[in-house]
């Protein structure tokens, strides 16, 4: 047996797929055949959701009736209410999803149907309940009444909707539609990693997307997007960014938002992506020095780590410009991910092998325990 062991499984191929690829080189994130950042600047979420479902872009009718569908799966079961109210006041929104999710999985009639069809038919269901279970554990948490969806509004107006109750204004659903795309797929993170892991043993895909959230909790993961955000309110200003920033990374910190598994030294595509509406962002809301900070925070760490921001970085500073609470944006990032990870739930179900790698034993051998008398 070969002991070819690579820490944290870095550039180690674990599955073959369909569903995306990061073209390092090329700068391209190739989502079935396409490329992320084109489709983000030409299409919706909606667009993206029965691409990576279906395998192709869907027609103008085929995506209607899918926001239909998805419109006929909004409401979340009284006792799934009751069980996320009962939650104490300090639950962190991903632990109330991952209870949500998990709770919802005994409502799910197929839930143990691995079909291509019934595995659809639960990935359109999760989209329209994910989003409520992120934005009423918000609102419970906050003593706010639930808000329930409009139905005159697209899944993205009505997420922020749901979220702050306010109906957004076009530029805001617009930007908002555009960061969920560029969350949606990004090829084998470790969440989706952990869901096909999951997935692999015939388990479920609530189950898979349960263990899927607990991953993504993670501040080297989805974490970051919020912890980006506070340590731009830590700082304070763009004038003491910089000594907050180098004081953190003289104590040997990490400074979330930066580097990449992946992209090591090389700019995250959506990143870019998102500067970009940040500063369009920044103008319309009078906020200028905040898409500053952001600019001088990158400079810093490539001049002093040679490290390139990603997603998180940029993602963070738009949702709290688009009124999104901090304790939201992983679940945001999540509800993104869902209609990716499903893709590969269902990939995995399809064409299954059993995840089950060996260790490189590093631990004693050959000793024996010593026969006592009270044996
Ligand atoms: C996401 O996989 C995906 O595609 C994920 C994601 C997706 O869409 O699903 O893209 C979303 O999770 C983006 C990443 C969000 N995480 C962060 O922003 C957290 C901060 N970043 C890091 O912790 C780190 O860059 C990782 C976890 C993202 C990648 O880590 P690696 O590949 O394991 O690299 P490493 O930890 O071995 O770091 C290499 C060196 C180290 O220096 P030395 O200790 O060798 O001197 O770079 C340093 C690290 O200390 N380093 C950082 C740093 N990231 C790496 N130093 C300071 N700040 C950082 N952010």
């Amino acid at each position: 047996m070969s002991d070819l062991h690579r820490p944290g499984l870095e550039n180690v191929i674990a599955s073959e797929t369909a569903i995306s690829y990061l073209d390092v080189e090329q700068e391209e994130i190739v989502i079935r055949g396409y490329d992320l950042i084109e489709l983000a600047q030409k299409v919706t979420y909606l667009d993206i959701v029965g691409l990576l479902l279906e395998g192709v872009l869907p027609t103008l009718s085929e995506r209607r009736d899918m926001e239909m569908r998805i419109q006929e799966a909004y409401g979340l079961p009284e006792n799934i209410r009751s069980i996320i109210e009962l939650l104490p006041e300090q639950a962190n929104v991903m632990d109330s999803l991952r209870t949500g999710i998990s709770a919802l999985a005994s409502y799910e009639l197929e839930l143990d149907d691995r079909s291509q069809e019934a595995n659809d038919r639960k990935a359109i269901r999760l989209l329209a309940k994910v989003p409520q279970i992120a934005a009423y554990a918000y609102r419970s948490k906050m003593k706010q009444p639930f808000i329930e969806p409009d139905m005159d509004l697209s899944y993205s107006a009505n997420f922020l909707y749901m979220i702050t109750g306010q109906i957004p204004t076009q530029l805001e659903e617009d930007i908002f539609d555009q960061s969920l795309i560029v969350y949606s797929e990004h090829e084998m993170p470790n969440s989706t990693f952990a869901a096909r892991v999951i997935a692999s043993t015939q388990s479920d895909l609530y189950g898979a997307l349960t263990g899927a959230v607990a991953s993504l909790k993670g501040t080297l993961h989805g974490g970051a997007n919020e912890a980006v955000m506070m340590m731009l309110l830590e700082a304070g200003s763009e004038e003491k960014l910089e000594a907050h920033m180098l004081s953190k990374l003289h104590k040997r910190e990490r400074i979330m938002g930066f580097g990449h598994r992946v992209y090591m030294n090389k700019a995250d595509p959506r990143a870019l992506l998102m500067k970009k509406a940040l500063a369009e962002l920044a103008i319309i809301k009078k906020r200028p020095e905040l898409y500053n900070m952001c600019v001088l925070g990158e400079e810093v760490m490539l001049r002093e780590k040679n490290l390139h921001p990603n997603l998180d970085y940029y993602a963070a500073p738009v949702y709290y410009l688009l009124g999104i609470p901090i304790d939201l944006f992983t679940p945001v990032f999540f509800a993104a991910r869902t209609v990716g990870i499903s893709a590969h739930v269902i990939e995995q179900h399809n064409h299954n092998r059993l995840f089950r790698p060996r260790v490189h034993y590093t631990g004693p051998r050959d000793l024996h325990p010593a026969v006592s008398e009270s044996h």
